[in-house]
């Protein structure tokens, strides 16, 4: 939520600050501003409602330059997008980005306020601004200024600031929101992201939560918070960046959207690069410790927000079945606010693409708090973004290696979670002793399991002519039981995020208990029907809809007995082990929603109202 980028070079930063900002556009994009110190003395700022390319017109006919910069894309959290409500926010000479969010800015507000400061806008940011600015106003360092005004920070944030009198300077600071300083050769940069920063630079110094980062174009230091309570300087380590940058561009594709649905094939058999043995997962290659975390592992508690909380819900049913151990799986939201009762043994899993998702990053926190009897015995991230807080702040994390996601709508971070789900819990069945057999016969057909997604996407057109019947629809029904029942919810998921299309997703069997009284002719349903043991069960239910007009189109097994009839089309999905059917099903489900998307026209890359890294609660 929000992008900031800095940057202080020899040269105009304002190029690297805008391909920051493009880069950062997954974050949000109600608004865009960049602010610059044109000469000592002087700053520049361009503010614009709207997505980054606005803001590009506006300098394309009033250009800044200077090269000490910093640079913002908004998602909305106080008031509403607006040019007045866009960063930079100024006070005096003082410029501020901020992604995150100031918990008590009300009082500190109220307290400016009646100091004479003036505010222009509803944003809690602006108390940033004008508390540095209070601080600064009788001399000393910036650093120490912005040092003094964060301590009266309640919240999460992540800043870039920058002075007009101190041209060659940005500081940054971190506090609950993702900030990495990039280290170049021509000068230092501070992003949410590294992916912001790749065209400068690959080397990046991950910033902890309580850093300040004083950035000049020749040097940089990192001050922490001491256990005395006051600043020291630290040294962080200088992390390079191993991943291909692969954000730039959507190549043959309309959209990043297709083009990632489109890498799944790829992005699976990264998942599962090394991780598999002759007959069995190498749970070495999960990570250092991975045999002992699992081998004392009882019970396990899945906490993730949006589609990491689908591929959680799909794993509890390959961890009771495949690896005989009880899971409970929530959203973080309410996890982190309740008293969870977790009975000795329990492993805390979090799912999330992004490793920033603040109430996932709550949760875990939260869960580390717990003493005695009541601790977990440890905590596993599965996440794509190496160095992102999950990971750091977890004791074992295993990477999906999916490659930057930049679609708002996650798809092959999804399907890579659950390959990596999958491998755990088979390596929680080794290490328990299940039978070998099965376990054997799940490893081959993981690593024929990338062919069969590539088989999937050949239905790419099929779908493509299918999704015109859903174009006047206004609202659509998913079906699922068993381990597929996630997989409807999170193909209703994709469909009403991209598409507008009200969906809604239930286990089949529930269908007499409410939805039913919502079928008729208009009301399209989606089912997924695979080969497993509640395919007949299925089967009824579909009669039930069909009975009452409902149109079906189902996804399912070439051997279902599922046949096209009046009011219900079937699409034959790749045969696969109903082990891993929903990885499978997942994919028809997303070029289902995308494909509703693009020929409604909407933005499916950058839905409106979303983003993609939620790093505000
Ligand atoms: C947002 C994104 C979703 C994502 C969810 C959780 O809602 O739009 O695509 O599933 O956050 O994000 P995470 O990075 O934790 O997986």
């Amino acid at each position: 939520m929000c992008g900031i980028v800095a940057a202080v070079g020899s040269d105009n930063v304002l190029p690297v600050l805008m391909e920051g900002l493009r880069r950062l556009e997954y974050r949000g994009y109600d608004s865009a501003g960049v602010a610059l110190v044109e000469q000592p003395g002087k700053l520049g700022r361009a503010r614009e409602v709207g997505k980054v390319a606005a803001l590009e017109q506006v300098l394309a006919g009033v250009p800044l330059v200077g090269m000490t910069g910093v640079a913002h894309t908004r998602w909305a959290t106080h008031g509403q997008p607006s040019q007045v409500n866009a960063h930079p926010h100024v006070s005096g000479r003082i410029a501020v980005v901020h992604n995150g969010i100031i918990e008590n800015h009300g009082a500190l507000r109220a307290q400016l306020e009646a100091e004479g400061y003036p505010f222009t806008s509803e944003t809690d940011t602006e108390v940033v601004a004008h508390l540095i600015e209070r601080e600064h106003r009788d001399g000393g360092s910036l650093v120490d200024a912005v040092s003094r005004a964060v301590d009266l920070l309640v919240g999460a944030y992540a800043l870039g600031v920058i002075h007009a009198d101190e041209p060659g300077r940005v500081i940054g600071a971190r506090q609950g929101s993702p900030l990495v300083l990039g280290v170049g050769d021509q000068g230092h940069y501070l992003g949410s992201d590294p992916l912001a920063l790749l065209p400068v630079t690959d080397r990046f110094i991950y910033l902890e939560d309580g850093d300040l980062v004083v950035a000049t174009r020749g040097g940089w230091e990192v001050q922490a918070r001491s256990t005395e309570g006051d600043r020291r300087l630290v040294s962080r380590p200088v992390v390079r960046y191993e991943h291909d940058d692969l954000s730039v561009g959507k190549g043959e594709f309309d959209h990043y959207m297709l083009k990632e649905i489109h890498e799944q094939p790829v992005a699976v058999a990264n998942a599962l690069e090394g991780r598999l043995g002759d007959d069995k997962v190498r749970i070495e290659a999960l990570g250092p410790g991975a045999e002992a975390l699992l081998a004392a592992t009882r019970q396990v508690h899945i906490v993730a927000c949006g589609t990491s909380y689908h591929a959680g819900l799909v794993a509890r049913y390959w961890l009771e079945e495949l690896a005989g151990v009880p899971c409970q799986v929530e959203v973080a939201s309410e996890y982190r606010y309740r008293e969870v009762v977790a009975s000795p043994g329990t492993l805390f899993l979090t799912l999330s693409q992004s490793g920033e998702t603040a109430d996932t990053l709550a949760a875990l926190r939260h869960a580390c708090t717990r003493q005695g009897e009541a601790a977990f015995i440890g905590s596993l991230a599965i996440c794509n973004v190496p160095g992102s807080s999950l990971v750091r702040e977890s004791d074992l994390a295993v990477m999906t290696h999916a490659g930057p996601e930049i679609g708002v709508a996650s798809t092959k971070a999804f399907t890579t979670q659950l390959a990596a789900l999958m491998l755990v819990t088979l390596a929680l069945r080794q290490v328990r002793g299940g039978e070998a057999g099965l376990t054997a016969r799940l490893v081959h057909r993981l690593r024929y399991l990338p062919t069969l997604l590539g088989d999937a996407l050949a239905l790419d057109a099929d779908i493509a002519t299918l999704a015109g019947r859903f174009l006047d629809r206004r609202h659509t029904l998913f079906l699922g039981r068993g381990a597929q029942m996630p997989i409807a919810r999170e193909g209703a998921l994709k469909l009403k995020e991209i598409s507008y299309i009200h969906a809604e997703a239930y286990a089949a069997g529930e269908l007499k208990h409410g939805p039913l009284a919502l079928i008729d002719a208009s009301m399209p349903v989606v089912a997924v029907a695979p080969m497993d043991g509640l395919l007949e069960k299925l089967k009824s239910n579909l009669q039930e809809v069909r009975a009452r007009g409902g149109e079906l189109l189902v996804f399912a097994d070439p051997d279902a007995g599922l046949h096209a009839e009046a009011g219900m089309t079937v699409v034959c999905v790749p045969a696969c082990c109903r082990y891993l059917a929903p990885i499978v099903y997942a994919l028809p489900l997303q070029l289902l929603a995308y494909h509703v998307a693009a020929a409604r026209g909407t933005d499916v890359d950058q839905p409106r109202n979303l983003a993609k890294s939620v790093t505000v609660e």
